[in-house]
C-alpha cells in the first residue's frame, strides 16, 4: 500500500491548518498506531495565514483531553507540488476538496483528493465556535480515522 513500499502517505487538509486538520492528523496517526498500520500522516491548510503557528489552543486542549499531544504541530500551506508527496489528500469539507481539486495538475492528483468523513459529510469549521464544537470535530475525525484504517487494512494484499 502506498507508492513508496508499504507505508501509506496521507495529508489531512482544512482551511487554516490550526483547528480541524491538526486533530484529523493526530486521530489518524493514533488509529494507525493502535492497529499497527504503516502510515505517514501530515496536515496542511489551503490557506497560508497561520503558517508556522501551533494549532489553536482549543484544538490543543481537546486533543489533550483525549490523551493526544498536538502542541508541537506547526501549520503549513498545501502547495501544488505537495501532491507528489502523498498517496491520499483528505479534505475536511467540500470547499477544501474543491480548492485542492483546482490545484491538482493531473487526473492522478485529482483522484488523491477525498473527504475525510467517509459518509461524505463535512467537518464544520469550529473557529468561531466554542469548546463543544471542537469536541464535536474530534469525535467526527476519530470515527472517520478508524474507518479509514479499516478500509486500508481490507485493501492490503494478503501476505
Ligand atoms: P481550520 O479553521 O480550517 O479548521 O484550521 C480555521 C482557522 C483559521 C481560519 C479559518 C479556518 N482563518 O481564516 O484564519
Amino acid at each position: 500500500m502506498g507508492s513508496n513500499g508499504s507505508t501509506l502517505r496521507v495529508c489531512v487538509v482544512c482551511l487554516g491548518n490550526i483547528c480541524r486538520s491538526p486533530l484529523g492528523e493526530a486521530a489518524l496517526r493514533q488509529a494507525g498506531m493502535t492497529r499497527g498500520f504503516r502510515l505517514k500522516v501530515s496536515s496542511a491548510g489551503t490557506g497560508g495565514w497561520h503558517a508556522g503557528e501551533a494549532p489553536d489552543r482549543r484544538s490543543i486542549l481537546t486533543a489533550k483531553r483525549h490523551g493526544l499531544d498536538i502542541s508541537k504541530q506547526r501549520a503549513q500551506q498545501f502547495r501544488p507540488g505537495d501532491f507528489s508527496r502523498y498517496d491520499l489528500v483528505l479534505a475536511m469539507d467540500n470547499q477544501n476538496a474543491s480548492d485542492l481539486q483546482k490545484m491538482a495538475k493531473s487526473q492522478n492528483e485529482r483522484e488523491k483528493v477525498h473527504l475525510f468523513l467517509r459518509n461524505g459529510g463535512n467537518v464544520p469549521d469550529p473557529y468561531h465556535g466554542d469548546a463543544s464544537d471542537f469536541e464535536a470535530v474530534y469525535q467526527m475525525v476519530k470515527t472517520a480515522a478508524q474507518e479509514w484504517i479499516e478500509k486500508w487494512e481490507d485493501e492490503m494484499p494478503a501476505t
